[in-house]
């Protein structure tokens, strides 16, 4: 038999049997021709389909498992009304209902389609099929007058929602979820709302309406169940919309243009809302304490609303709340203790808000606790004391919970919280406040347990009860203070589940021999660990992101890395001692986004691989090493490459041309190297090119502005070429064409950083990666130690918001040109070491943030203007300029100002340099010794900051405060 008339067979089996089991049914009659043809030439439109999308959870099953090509035994010569999703009814047999859902069909949709000429249709379900750029039928309505359930969800239908489907006057169920090409106008979603007085369930979620809500909801309306979830809906929600006599589910979240304020609940009568979601909008303002009315209620989702204020007393009214999820808002006040007692809830979803004070005592004996996440408040105070002992808790349901980022106080035995916590599955405390204690017994085993997190909680062992934890996936104990060697026993943890891994930041000396083969994320950063890479990680091979930069690793880096070439995305080993060639095995690494070798003592010659590394990299730091020979090609696409730093090897040749292509590039440092050659005019045409650190080299020549280009280095805001043999005039066209230089705004109360390499991969607990963040928020021109000639450009001065300029140890000459003084933001001026002219303009006097100032070895001549700011620098400043008088100098002006008055000492002790600087690089001198971070030590006072300024020598003071913001 062929596999057709196996087919045939079998469905002519199945006919008769069903047949035999349902006498009952009208024996005589079977599915009408017509319709039969109906259907087969709407099959013969349609393809089936391997896979469809598969979502965790969805209509069509877990992962799925439900779609399954439902048109297979659809053929001519079976009856109709046995075909898979076709329902007959028995006596007529009529076709009144079609199933088609998660059938796996594609195809085309015609506006005619035979599907829609069915006379009795009463039920049509169409969804999770790929009905690409189809239209919903105009047809359907006209035809097919008897239908009440529409479920066309997800089928990728397109195009308008037209008024024909007014022409379905019985429907009571209607879906059009989940089509994200579908719009509906205004007039028509309005009278949908009005006309429709037999809709029961209306769901349009993701349907373009990008309208308001109508202000006058039908109240006889018999609406149940209202889903406009991202549907653009706009404007103020309807005072009456709570009123709708039977509406039981009303979810319009995802709505940002919705606004408050909340509306009020009108308390005439029972309000049978069970489930409100209107999460993710704009309603600002407090939750009335009306919402109490809504006595029905069992699902309360207002996440993302902007709501201020305290919980409404009321809330502990909803005796059937279940789930409250008030996320994302700034609500703040204590948690009412009552709520707690509500007999039926399980989910309670309170983070990131302001709430403060306690935890209520009834929260530990909440019996039908499920869920509760608490992250990031300001919850305080000791929740183990008196008369309520840690060891009393008893939440046997409880399988989440998160008390991270508050500000508790107070020890938590870890063993005896997970007693009282026996389904537990996920518990994070991590920057809770808490200091977890471990008594170094694992009597207690929690079986479920899978994701522990406990960054920051004082730690000082590994604790033991970890041992007993065979099914933990998650595990992050990063910033504690745990000492010394991870004992043998730690392999054992999670058996081979552990996917995730973070150990960073503790005072570890030594590790146990890996075996959780399957890690996907490893942190080690910032211990002490000592001796070789090691070897086991290679058995790693799902491993996307490897730490194991600030430590003492030593040795060369294995060949047997190259095992987890396949999934490493990010692999950091900087600040070690690791010595040898460049591993070749990171050349195969076809997922990486970002290299950092930093500060290591590699050495030999760059792979020419390299230069073809992986076309997904963004991030690559390789400073601080001894590479010699020259800066491999980058051959094919490099568009994601957004930071090169090779700063301080011993690289030469020429920078190659070849980075012209890398059209992502934000940061290239080659500081400290021996290259040689011309500027790389070439990279004037990368549109993001923010910082191009190319000092200390042996590059020469004059900068020339080709001709062709208008506007070179759009984005430049980081320009430092200092001590090269650059010679010839300031390239005076590229400085005016700095435009990122011009009215950029500062933001005074946090620093900018340049994020390169991607978001972080950690996901949950902590675990962001530590990419080099270079700081924007100093615009420099450095053009010292060079062999520039010729004057200075008035032009400089439209950069108006540098910071720092330093055109120290040039030939120029001319005078200083007073349109400097439009440089409203500079906090550093150098131009020290030339042969500068004339007088110093008054308008440079006026600076009102300049900090440090050089103007001496020059022929500056005439009186130094006083200003606010000019009369706090030292004589140093001005020093080696004989024609200049005045002070600070002691050369006295021949014709004394009458204004002139001997100056007082400052009494702060906060005039003059006597700031210590100390150089610290970015965590311990790594960040490409581009971004530095000072420390100012001034009369016992010190301040961080960042900056980017030229090696050690410079001193900036800054006024304005930076907070030194590490990993
Ligand atoms: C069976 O179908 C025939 C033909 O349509 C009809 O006349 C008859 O009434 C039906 N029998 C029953 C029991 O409904
Ligand atoms: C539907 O319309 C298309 C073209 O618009 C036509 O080719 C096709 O034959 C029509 N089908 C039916 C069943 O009328
Ligand atoms: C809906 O009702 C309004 C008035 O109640 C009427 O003007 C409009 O024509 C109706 N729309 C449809 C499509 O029936
Ligand atoms: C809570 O926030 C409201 C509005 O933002 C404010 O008026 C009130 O003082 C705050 N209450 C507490 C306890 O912080």
């Amino acid at each position: 038999m062929t596999n057709s008339n196996v087919l045939i067979f079998l469905s002519l089996f199945f006919f008769f049997t069903s047949f035999a089991s349902s006498s009952s049914y009208n024996a005589t009659h079977k599915c009408s021709p017509q319709q039969a043809l109906d259907l087969l030439l709407f099959k013969q439109k349609m393809s089936s389909i391997n896979n469809s999308n598969e979502y965790l959870d969805s209509k069509c099953g877990w992962l799925g498992s439900r779609y399954h090509p439902i048109m297979m035994n659809w053929n001519k010569n079976t009856d109709c009304c046995k075909w898979d999703g076709v329902t007959c009814n028995h006596y007529t047999c009529d076709i009144i209902g079609i199933d088609l859902s998660c059938g796996m069909l594609q195809g085309t949709i015609h506006p005619n389609t035979t599907l829609f000429h069915l006379p009795r249709l009463q039920t049509l379900n169409l969804a999770y099929n790929d009905f690409t750029a189809s239209q919903i039928p105009h047809e359907f309505g006209r035809s097919s007058n008897s239908l009440t359930h529409l479920d066309l969800s997800e089928c990728w239908f397109t195009g308008e929602v037209s008024v024909e489907i007014f022409f379905l006057p019985k429907l009571i169920f209607l879906d059009l979820s989940s089509n994200d090409g579908l719009q509906i106008q205004p007039n028509v979603f309005n009278n949908l709302l009005q006309n429709f007085t037999h809709l029961r369930e209306l769901s349009m979620v993701g349907v373009d309406i990008g309208w308001v809500l109508p202000t006058y909801l039908n109240i006889s309306s018999s609406l149940q169940s209202l889903d406009l979830s991202s549907t653009g809906l706009q404007g103020k929600l309807p005072n009456n919309i709570f009123n709708l006599q039977y509406l039981e589910k009303l979810h319009l979240s995802d709505n940002i243009e919705i606004t408050g304020p909340f509306p009020k609940v009108n308390t005439s009568y029972n309000i049978p809302l069970k489930s409100l979601d209107l999460s993710i909008a704009n309603l600002s303002g407090e939750i009335p304490e009306s919402l109490g009315h809504l006595k029905s209620l069992n699902y309360l989702a207002l996440s993302s609303c902007s709501l201020v204020g305290s919980l409404p007393k009321t809330l502990v009214n909803l005796m059937h709340l279940t789930t409250l999820d008030l996320s994302f808002n700034k609500l703040n006040g204590t948690l009412p203790s009552l709520l707690f007692t509500l007999p039926l809830l399980e989910n309670v979803f309170l983070y990131d808000n302001m709430f403060s004070g306690g935890l209520p005592l009834e929260l530990f004996s909440c019996r039908s606790l499920k869920i509760l996440s608490l992250w990031g408040n300001k919850f305080d105070g000791n929740i183990n004391k008196g008369s309520n002992p840690l060891s009393s808790i008893q939440l046997a349901n409880l399988t989440y919970l998160d008390l991270s980022n508050n500000n508790f106080t107070g020890l938590w035995d870890l063993n005896i919280l997970l007693s009282g916590l026996p389904n537990l599955e996920t518990l994070s405390l991590s920057y809770s406040g808490l200091i977890v204690t471990n008594n170094n017994s694992f009597s207690h085993v929690n079986p479920e347990l899978r994701y522990l997190y406990l960054a920051s909680c004082n730690l000082t062992v590994f604790p033991e009860s970890l041992r007993a934890m065979k099914n933990l996936q998650r595990l992050d104990l990063s910033y504690n203070n745990i000492q010394g060697r991870i004992p043998d026993w730690a392999q054992e943890i999670g058996g081979n589940r552990l996917l995730f891994l973070d150990l960073s930041n503790n005072f570890i000396t030594g590790l146990p021999k890996f075996r959780w083969d399957g890690l996907n994320f490893l942190y080690l950063e910032s211990n002490q660990i000592q001796g070789p890479f090691p070897p086991s990680i290679c058995n790693m091979r799902n491993l996307e992101v490897l730490d194991i930069s600030n430590n003492s690793f030593s040795g060369v880096i294995p060949q047997c890395l190259g095992n987890i070439s396949v999934s490493i995305q990010n692999l950091n080993v900087k600040s070690n001692q690791i010595q040898g060639p460049f591993p070749l095995s990171i050349c195969n690494m076809s997922l990486l986004s970002s290299l950092e070798l930093s500060n290591n003592s590699f050495d030999g010659v760059l792979p020419e691989c390299l230069g073809n590394i992986s076309s997904s990299i963004s991030m690559v730091d390789i400073g601080n090493n001894n590479f010699h020979g020259i800066i491999p090609n980058v051959y094919e696409e490099c568009g994601q490459l957004q930071g090169l730093i090779l700063n301080g090897n011993r690289l030469q040749g020429e920078i190659p041309s070849s980075l012209a292509k890398c059209q992502s590039l934000m940061a290239l440092d080659l500081g400290n190297n021996q290259l040689n050659g011309t500027f790389p005019r070439w990279l004037g045409n990368l549109p993001e090119l923010q910082v191009l650190v190319l000092k200390s080299n042996r590059l020469h020549g004059p900068i020339e502005t080709p001709s062709t280009v208008k506007n070179a280095f759009p984005s430049m805001k980081v320009l430092v070429l200092s001590h090269n043999y650059f010679v010839g005039l300031l390239p005076r066209k590229y400085l005016q064409n700095f435009i990122a230089m011009k009215n950029t705004e500062k933001d005074s109360t946090k620093p900018k950083y340049l994020n390169m390499g991607g978001g972080g991969g950690g996901g949950g607990g902590s675990g962001d990666l530590d990419f080099p963040k270079i700081s924007v928020d100093y615009i420099i021109v450095d053009f010292s130690n060079n062999i520039f000639e010729g004057a200075i450009h008035g032009v400089i001065g439209s950069l108006t918001s540098l910071i720092v300029l330093d055109l120290s140890n040039n030939m120029l000459t001319g005078p200083i040109p007073s349109d400097l003084g439009n440089l409203s933001q500079i906090e550093s001026l150098d131009l020290s070491s030339n042969q500068l002219t004339g007088e110093i303009p008054g308008r440079v006097a006026d600076l009102t943030f300049l900090e440090f100032l050089n103007l001496s070895q020059n022929h500056l001549v005439g009186r130094i203007p006083s200003g606010s700011q000019f009369n706090t620098f030292e004589a140093s400043s001005f020093g080696g300029n004989l024609e200049l008088c005045g002070l600070p100098l002691p050369k006295k002006c021949e014709h004394p100002q009458e204004t002139e008055t001997q100056l007082e000492v400052d009494g702060d002790g906060e005039s003059g340099f006597t700031w210590r600087v100390v150089m610290m690089g970015y965590g311990c001198g790594t960040l490409l010794g581009l971004v530095m971070g000072y420390v100012m030590l001034s009369t016992g006072r010190p301040m961080w900051f960042n900056a980017i300024a030229d090696v050690g020598e410079r001193m900036i003071r800054t006024r304005r405060r930076y907070v030194y913001i590490g990993k």
